[in-house]
């Protein structure tokens, strides 16, 4: 774990106050309700968020709010539920019936809407499927699609009879997929004969294929038809979603009510990088979950009955579970997807959506925004984006120029922006804006979300001065966090709660500035933020050595003004293996292969020999000075040989 440091001073500009039309109408309306609300719930979190879940509808109401042994938090102990009925069921009584629940384009220009009547037929239909395929409550299932209207009907239809779901990003490999399967044991895997993505089909299901090859455990491939290509179907596993409908619609009517469900019982699980090579299955609650999905997109986002909110999420991440999916659809409210690239057909995709659709809310993350800059201003304003009132960020700290640019250039200097931080652990945000209440400073997240106790600490663990920076930690624990690492309860405590003792670290330094606000500085573990996704050195290093010319690899982040971070690998070659601009071709495509595209290395640099300690540990800060920096001044007297650091030196000249 590294030390916070201040490298770049987040420069405090202008106050952007909250404008007078959301002071009207937002949930919290002014700063003096927020701080008196906040330190209500500072006092007692448990009872500002019972409060929020009884906007849920119960089969079994709680008999215990709360019940904390660190570790290990329940909420709504005792509670029943079912997340697909609060995001449905419940909405077909009211005038909602025929809202439209989800507004949804195709790449390649085909639309849907679905009602909630029609979202609510479709999971029906779906979750008969699943129990056809003799998916029961407890099992886990894999989603493997395309961001498709599907995509969301197979998560509500396994939520529906209880069945975890772990959704996989489309963009990883056969490889990390399978992976996926074998940890979370998923028994069924759902995918497509393929999705749109600049105008190319992605594989699916030759993936799947592929991957479950080995593992033994997956009785059953449920396939969508999205593209009309060719799949090869296998007899016996692979089943057509649309015929296996066909068989039971003529069997009579579908029914599948919603299960009754324990509020601590897992709703998913999400695997995200850490810092060893094997990323972990966060695995999140049920009534917990749902209750800081629901509150937050309701306070943060500020939907209104009459809003179309588009988070541009794929459902493959956190956010596309808690502000594509459940939050929304819990609430009650019209959430858009699309399926494909940002610049397909044109670098104004995004900004034709908004238009056509008349977007209101906006949610999106910095290096999309970064590449907006760089693709230029003449193709937003090439739109009509006068429907946008409220814009959100999330994924990586925001810098002070892409912040003014998009509140400008897309918010026309109207809309208030949301600097959203959480992760995949927190379930829902955390830390965030209100836009009736807060004034917000470019590049600042601001403040805690009432109930959510986050603090800057010092290794030792006592709290930092204004301005210095920190570890950040939350005291208290909240009904979205993850509630354990899949199958690893030891790792889960070691890796949360082992730093700082009985306290949850965040793996992010931050720090505060005297009015409070916090500005999150990035991670201070071995992980880096790669275009607003996750990776984990340790594990692009262990997909680099099981290439056979490899010997050993480090991995380090350095700065790039699109992605965050760009990837850079130091790599050492066995003996007798040549290096060469062949071989780092290789070894890209097969970091692909391994991980997925997002994990290809930017730079590949080959070297004899990786800087150690004297017990053998790579240096990364060293690596990582020379990668941004070009040479190391910071402290090299733990190192074992200084003629390696000659050597880089060298190498880099
Ligand atoms: C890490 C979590 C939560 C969904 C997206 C990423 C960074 C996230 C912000 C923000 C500064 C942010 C942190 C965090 N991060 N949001 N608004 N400002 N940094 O989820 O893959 O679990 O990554 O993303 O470093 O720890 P994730």
């Amino acid at each position: 774990m590294s030390t916070p440091s201040i490298t770049s001073v987040q420069k405090e500009g202008k106050l952007y106050p909250p404008p007078k039309a959301f002071q009207k109408k937002a949930h919290i309306k002014s700063m003096a309700a927020y701080r008196k609300l906040y330190k209500r719930s500072y006092k007692n979190p448990a009872s500002f968020w019972a409060k929020a879940a009884k906007e849920l509808h119960w089969f079994k109401t709680w008999t215990k709010a709360m019940q904390w042994t660190a570790p290990n938090a329940k909420w709504f102990v005792g509670g029943k539920l079912n997340v697909s009925y609060n995001c449905l069921d419940r909405h077909l009584a009211t005038w909602r019936r025929n809202k439209a629940a989800i507004v949804w384009e195709g790449e390649p220009g085909d639309q849907r809407t679905l009602t909630y009547q029609q979202l609510y037929n479709e999971v029906v239909r779906f979750a008969c499927v699943l129990k056809s395929l003799g998916v029961k409550t407890g099992d886990r299932v894999a989603i493997y699609l395309p961001m498709i209207p599907e995509a969301a009907v197979a998560m509500l239809a396994c939520a529906r009879i209880g069945a975890p779901h772990s959704v996989v990003f489309g963009g990883f490999s056969a490889q990390a997929l399978k992976d996926r399967i074998l940890d979370a044991g998923a028994t069924c895997v759902i995918t497509a004969d393929g999705g749109f993505r600049r105008g190319q089909i992605v594989p699916l299901k030759v993936n799947v294929d592929d991957a479950v090859k080995d593992t033994p455990g997956v009785k059953h491939v449920l396939v969508v038809r999205r593209t009309g290509r060719d799949v090869s179907m296998k007899a016996g596993r692979d089943v057509w979603l649309h015929e296996r409908l066909a068989e039971l619609s003529a069997q009579g009517r579908f029914s599948c009510r919603a299960e009754d469900v324990d509020s601590e019982q897992p709703l998913c699980i999400l695997y995200t990088s850490g810092t060893t090579g094997k990323p972990k299955g966060i695995f999140h609650s049920t009534g917990g979950y749902l209750t800081h999905a629901a509150i937050t997109t309701k306070w943060i986002f500020d939907l209104k009955d009459e809003d179309t909110f588009w988070c541009t999420a794929d459902v493959g991440w956190v956010t596309g579970h808690t502000y594509v999916v459940y939050g929304p659809l819990a609430i009650g409210a019209t959430t858009f997807m699309y399926e494909g690239a940002p610049n397909h057909p044109g670098p104004d995709r995004f900004w034709d959506i908004i238009e056509r659709h008349r977007v209101n809310v906006f949610y999106t993350a910095p290096t999309a925004i970064r590449a907006f800059v760089k693709w230029g201003d003449e193709h937003p304003k090439k739109h009509d984006l006068s429907s946008l009132r409220l814009l959100g960020t999330v994924g990586e700290p925001i810098n002070p120029e892409a912040w003014l640019w998009y509140h400008r250039v897309i918010g026309g200097a109207r809309c208030p922006i949301v600097d959203t931080w959480w992760q995949t652990e927190t379930g829902g945000i955390l830390i965030s804006p209100l836009p009736g209440a807060t004034p917000t400073k470019p590049g600042s997240g601001t403040l805690p979300f009432p109930g959510i106790v986050p603090e800057v600490v010092r290794k030792d663990g006592t709290p930092c001065d204004a301005n210095e920076g920190g570890y950040l930690v939350l005291k208290k624990p909240w009904p979205g966090m993850l509630r354990g690492i899949w199958g690893d309860p030891d790792r889960f405590k070691k890796q949360y709660f082992g730093d700082f003792p009985g306290i949850y670290f965040t793996g992010d330094g931050a720090r505060r500035d005297p009015d409070g606000y916090f500005w999150i500085m990035g991670r201070v573990d071995d992980v880096i933020n790669v275009a607003g996704h996750r990776l984990g050195t340790a594990e692009i290093e262990s997909a680099l050595v099981l290439h056979e010319s490899v010997a050993e690899s480090a991995v380090v982040g350095r700065p790039d003004d699109l992605k965050g971070s760009a990837i850079v690998a130091f790599v050492t070659l066995k003996g007798g293996r040549s290096p060469g601009a062949d071989l780092k071709e290789q070894l890209r495509s097969h970091v692909g292969r391994e991980i997925g595209s997002i994990a290809k290395p930017d730079e590949i640099r080959f070297t004899d020999a990786l800087p150690k300690t004297r017990s053998g540990k790579i240096m990364r800060r060293l690596l990582r000075e020379l990668a941004t920096q070009g040479d190391v001044k910071g402290d090299t007297t733990t190192l074992e040989d200084f003629s390696v650091l000659e050597k880089l030196r060298a190498e880099e000249e």
